[in-house]
């Protein structure tokens, strides 16, 4: 429907019908208005497959929903870095949309991986914003190509589940628009998500329901978001502080409390009329669309998709060890499958997004469905692992080749609603662990769990498989890789540290009552554990081939750009192995001398390639200002500092094969304003003001007992550097002390002079 029509709709429309469109008719549902012809429409949960509930819909999935297919989260997804993977992901969940008559599926989730403890990371894809940017903005293209519409969600900065409704999360500006910001920021500018669900919690002590700046200043006027915004399920406050705010749509609804309240506040001259008419505009614009792109007829072949989600994560797996190269296995051997997993395996999380599976295939039917000579010991059950269990599983161990230990975290370990309180795999799990790799000296565990671990035992086996939560398809997955069919591809989309207490956030995680303060600011994950060279269990980017990959030629197209140019980094990568395999090139790019804290290296350009053995292909990425730019507050936007910078590749942020250096000149001038306690190394750092002060310097710095007029006494006992060095933190009414003929007239002239 054209604008103009839903206008004319809007213009027909009583206050309280305006009203009570701004909030759900129930848990699903957007209201109708008969009289106008206006139907209700559907939305569902997400993200990585359908939770369609019925009429008797309650919330948290107690309920159940109607069978589909579960792909692997964003936490396993993210590990693809496969943008065009997660885009046929989008695509065929569209379908299912299509198919359900389903107008919007609530996801993707995309908030910050910032400690391992958020019981909600399994749903979200990574420590890094880029990455996590560019695999949401694959699915919401995917997704909506099929004219169904995504919610990206929880906006914003809500990174942990502890009092998710009431707690604040307090950053400063850089760190929400360097960390917390720039998935959403990726995706509306890319992809353009039918819609926005924003979160729970406050930010800087302001709901994000009712959040101005967020909603409308940084989201529509700065971003371009075109869509409607809904709230988190229960998140809204303050209704017409909401409308205000650029809420548009209460999610599900408040009896009819809430619409009331919007009343009052226009027929009271409290609200403007005209932004309950925006909301409805905008919902409407959606309801619209999908209505008259609706294709119910769209199949929903349930069995491809599950073969699709066996695909999906395949190329999701993360090898993380592989000694003695005992992977893969081999098809001959007898292979002892050990713990619950393998037989049902832990493929999603618990929640919103909990899907109620046509089917699972775990690892040990798969094996044997594909005819392998695999034995079952059970091992453990949940958290716990008897005697019995263990005594059985190292028997079964010490009689095959090799032994799979699949293991993880239970389903009450990680969940929406609750964070982790530490980073422990169950103790009779680890015990399980302990016990079989010492029956069989060919152990390999396979974990199933949707952030990291602890892994006491990480030196006694001899490979580890990171499948994080594949899926229903995750057995097939598992096997295909275990055995040889898929060369492994993922790569971790976070840092494993050694201990939850190397994390940046832990001393603030969580935070004091209703206030979380994210001190570590923009120094989330590798940003952290880099810059302060910590040994971590394994790094950001990390994971292992059956295959070898070799970097080299990295050229850029320009040795110096202006930063409104782009310059393109080109790598050869070739397969030096014997086997087809594809490597994720990562790229990053760090600032070699800057004023602001910045980290070593961010990431800034990856790409998946398929390589036959002996194959090689050149992989380019342009870089562009964002790529070099760190978020200024005085301006309120990027900033690139002039000067060089490194361009790297590597095969994790802690590997890194090739640099080379580009630099990058500013267009920006920094508003600059000096004053009598400005600091002389500041004034220096400026070359136009360096050029004014220069002469009164020299002579200050004679008197101060450095510099070329001193005399031969003072030059024994200051060198010109170390008097420099003192020197460069005086103010500079500091001029007057040391130079006798300087007075407060002449301070006043030099300041007029440098602030010209
Ligand atoms: C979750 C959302 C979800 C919504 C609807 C909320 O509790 O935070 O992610 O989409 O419920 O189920």
């Amino acid at each position: 429907m054209k604008k103009e029509d839903i206008r004319k709709l809007i213009e027909q429309m009583t206050l309280e019908e305006k009203a009570g469109l701004c909030s759900g008719d129930d848990f699903w549902h957007t209201k109708a208005i008969e009289r106008l012809g206006i139907p209700r429409t559907m939305v569902s949960d997400g993200p990585h497959g359908l939770r369609k509930q019925d009429e008797a819909a309650d919330h948290l999935g107690v309920n159940d929903s109607i069978k589909a297919v579960c792909f692997p989260a964003a936490s396993a997804t993210a590990a693809s870095f496969d943008t065009e993977m997660i885009r046929r992901m989008g695509e065929a969940i569209g379908d299912s949309c299509q198919h359900e008559k389903l107008s919007v599926v609530l996801g993707p989730a995309v908030n910050i991986k910032r400690s391992p403890l958020c019981g909600r990371n399994f749903e979200y894809f990574s420590e890094d914003p880029y990455l996590a940017g560019k695999m949401s903005s694959s699915y919401i293209q995917g997704v909506q190509s099929r004219n169904v519409g995504t919610s990206i969600k929880h906006f914003a900065a809500n990174s942990q589940e502890h009092r998710r409704m009431s707690s604040s999360s307090d950053a400063d500006e850089r760190t929400l628009r360097e960390i917390y910001f720039p998935a959403f920021e990726i995706s509306i500018k890319e992809a353009q998500p039918w819609t926005v669900m924003c979160s729970y919690n406050r930010i800087n002590g302001v709901f994000a329901s009712e959040n101005h700046w967020l909603l409308t200043e940084v989201l529509r006027d700065e971003w371009g978001f075109e869509g409607y915004v809904m709230s988190d399920w229960g998140a809204t406050a303050r209704r017409p502080e909401g409308i205000e705010a650029g809420l548009d749509l209460e999610m599900p609804a408040s009896g009819g409390a809430n619409d009331r309240k919007i009343v009052e506040a226009v027929r009271a001259g409290k609200l403007d009329e005209k932004l309950v008419d925006l909301c409805c505009e905008r919902i409407l614009n959606i309801v619209f669309r999908y209505l008259e792109n609706a294709k119910p007829e769209t199949p929903w072949d349930k069995d491809a998709q599950h073969l699709m989600a066996a695909d999906v994560a395949a190329d999701c797996m993360v090898l993380l060890k592989n000694e003695d190269q005992l992977l893969p296995l081999s098809k001959e051997d007898e292979i002892a499958f050990i713990g619950e997993f393998a037989a049902k395996p832990r493929y999603q999380g618990g929640g919103s997004s909990h899907i109620n599976s046509f089917k699972i295939t775990g690892a040990l039917d798969a094996a044997k469905e594909a005819g392998l000579k695999v034995t079952f010991a059970q091992g453990c059950t949940g958290d716990q692992a008897s005697d019995a269990q263990i005594e059985e599983a190292v028997t079964a161990a010490k009689a095959a080749k090799a032994a799979v230990v699949f293991a993880g975290l239970p389903d009450s370990y990680e969940s929406e609603g609750y964070d982790r309180t530490h980073m422990r795999m169950p103790e009779g799990q680890n015990r399980l662990i302990e016990a079989v790799a010492a029956a069989n000296p060919n152990t390999v565990v396979v974990l199933h769990n949707g952030s990291p671990v602890e892994m006491p035992w990480i030196g006694k086996v001899k490979g580890v498989l990171e499948a994080y939560l594949g899926g229903q398809a995750v057995g097939l997955a598992v096997v295909r890789v275990l055995f040889g069919d898929v060369n492994p591809s993922g790569r971790l989309p976070e840092t494993f540290p050694l201990k939850l207490e190397d994390n940046p956030s832990y001393l603030y995680y969580g935070g004091e009552g209703n206030r979380t303060e994210y001190r570590e600011g923009i120094f989330v994950g590798y940003r952290y554990y880099d810059k302060k060279k910590m040994d971590v269990l394994f790094p950001f980017g990390y994971g292992l081939s059956y295959t070898t990959f070799e970097y080299s030629n990295l050229r850029l197209s320009a040795e110096k750009i202006l930063d409104t140019d782009t310059v393109t980094a080109t790598v050869t990568v070739k397969n030096t192995g014997s086997r087809a395999g594809k490597n994720v090139v990562q790229l990053y790019v760090g600032d070699v001398e800057s004023t602001p804290l910045r980290p070593v290296r961010e990431l800034k350009g990856f790409a998946k390639v398929e390589l036959a053995p002996g194959e090689s292909k050149d992989v380019s990425f342009t870089l562009d200002k964002r790529s070099f730019a760190y978020w200024n507050e005085e301006i309120h936007d990027w900033h690139v500092e002039s000067g060089d910078f490194t361009v790297e590749i590597g095969t994790s942020s802690r590997d890194i094969a090739l640099c080379a250096n580009v630099y990058v000149e500013s267009t920006v001038a920094l508003p600059r304003h000096y004053d009598e306690n400005s600091i002389f190394m500041d004034i220096m750092a400026d070359p136009k003001a360096k050029a004014a002060i220069e002469p009164f310097m020299a002579k200050a710095m004679s008197m101060f007992g450095s510099g070329e007029e001193q005399s031969e006494q003072a030059s024994e006992a200051v060198s010109e550097e170390m008097g420099m060095a003192m020197f460069q933190y005086m103010p500079l009414r500091s001029l007057m002390s040391f130079s006798p003929d300087m007075d407060p007239k002449m301070i006043e002239g030099l300041l007029n002079l440098l602030n010209s």
